[in-house]
């Protein structure tokens, strides 16, 4: 069965239509709940939300990539699923005071669910974009992506950072976004000179994820308790942490370098050095901080070999999803089909999810 078209679920054009980006973070790993750094780049897909006014009384929701209606009242809650978030949006924008009309919405998405690259991040980013539009709300993008977030956590159930969400309301694919999460500041910062990424998936499926990331939230608000600071971004001597018992130092460890690795690489560093740092948070992820696992250690050595790749490591949470490897500028495409041949002949289903990730002079963003 095919996806019905926006014009056929509008019966012509829609009010609004916006879209938002899912992320791949490049260095900055578990530290956007530490109150720490990190600098994503957007996806080159995209997904889109479009909108008009519905005329009878309920909330129409249509998923062209699932092939999916769902219908509810003002007053009712949205079923599990696509629709948790796009109620998640409404309910934010409700909660700050401004009344929402039942709406027929449309979505669809470019954006691969479940491989790490925050395709829900996206979809409420574009839903809430999609509402400021049509409702001329007075949101700016730091203010949206907070909403987004609240949005993931109450009505998605995922207690998540707030990365993913200000990549999918600031970030573009021709730059890295530089934030710090606990003032909510970001600065567009250059990609390395002649260089270009490749985001690779691992095929393996979400398993233990969501528990080990509020086990690991869990430890790191512990470990800052011990040390006597507000969070692990407070950590003023990098030693400090190694008086701390198993397993909090090695995952304020963790935190504290990633962080020190986010800022010397928006100091400007070259392409080289950049990927040593990617190398080394791979390294901090799969050791100390426990969220690696052998298929994404596999892929991340296979990348690495390959010739003109500067460094590689897992993104996004871990357990699954993708890694991401930063290469000489023409060498992406090559290094990834060499480095997938090499994991799938041992068995795996690893596949290509952006070819080639690349320099703002050559991005038409
Ligand atoms: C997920 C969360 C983010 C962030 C990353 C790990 O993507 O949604 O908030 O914590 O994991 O860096």
């Amino acid at each position: 069965m095919s996806a019905l078209s926006m014009e056929r679920f509008f019966g012509g054009a829609p009010q609004v239509h916006e879209s938002a980006p899912g992320r791949v973070n490049l260095l900055g790993e578990h530290t956007d709940y530490n109150d720490g750094y990190m600098l994503p780049v957007a996806t080159p897909q995209r997904t889109e939300v479009a909108l008009a006014a519905s005329r009878d009384g309920h909330f129409n929701l249509y998923s062209a990539t699932l092939d999916a209606s769902v219908r509810f009242a003002p007053a009712e809650a949205a079923p599990p699923g696509f629709a948790s978030y796009i109620e998640g949006c409404i309910r934010m924008v409700e909660a700050e005071g401004f009344s929402v009309p039942p709406l027929r919405v449309y979505v669809s998405t470019a954006l691969p669910v479940g491989a790490g690259l925050s395709s829900s991040a996206a979809l409420e980013v574009a839903m809430l974009r999609a509402l400021r539009t049509l409702l001329a709300l007075p949101f700016d993008d730091v203010a949206l992506a907070r909403m987004a977030q609240r949005a993931e956590i109450a009505y998605a159930k995922v207690n998540c950072g707030i990365m993913d969400q200000m990549a999918a309301s600031l970030a573009d694919t021709g730059h890295m976004l530089f934030i710090d999460a606990r003032t909510l500041s970001y600065q567009l910062c250059e990609i390395p000179t002649d260089s270009e990424m490749i985001v690779v998936d691992s095929g393996v499926p979400r398993s233990l994820a969501a528990s080990k990331y509020n086990e690991r939230r869990a430890e790191c608000d512990e470990a800052a308790r011990r040390l006597g600071v507000p969070t692990l971004r407070d950590v003023a001597d990098p030693d400090s942490v190694e008086a701390l018992p198993a397993p909090l130092r090695q995952r304020a460890r963790h935190v504290v370098r990633e962080n020190a690795r986010v800022l010397e690489a928006v100091g400007g560093v070259g392409a080289r050095r950049f990927g040593e740092l990617m190398n080394e948070s791979h390294a901090s992820l799969r050791d100390d901080y426990e969220v690696s696992i052998p298929a994404l250690d596999y892929l991340t050595d296979y990348l690495r070999v390959q010739p003109d790749v500067y460094g590689a490591r897992l993104t996004g949470a871990g357990f699954c999803g993708a890694c991401v490897a930063l290469c000489r500028k023409g060498a992406a495409a090559r290094a990834g089909a060499a480095a997938l041949a090499r994991f799938n002949a041992g068995g795996m289903q690893g596949s290509l999810l952006i070819p080639v990730l690349s320099h703002s002079e050559d991005n038409n963003e």
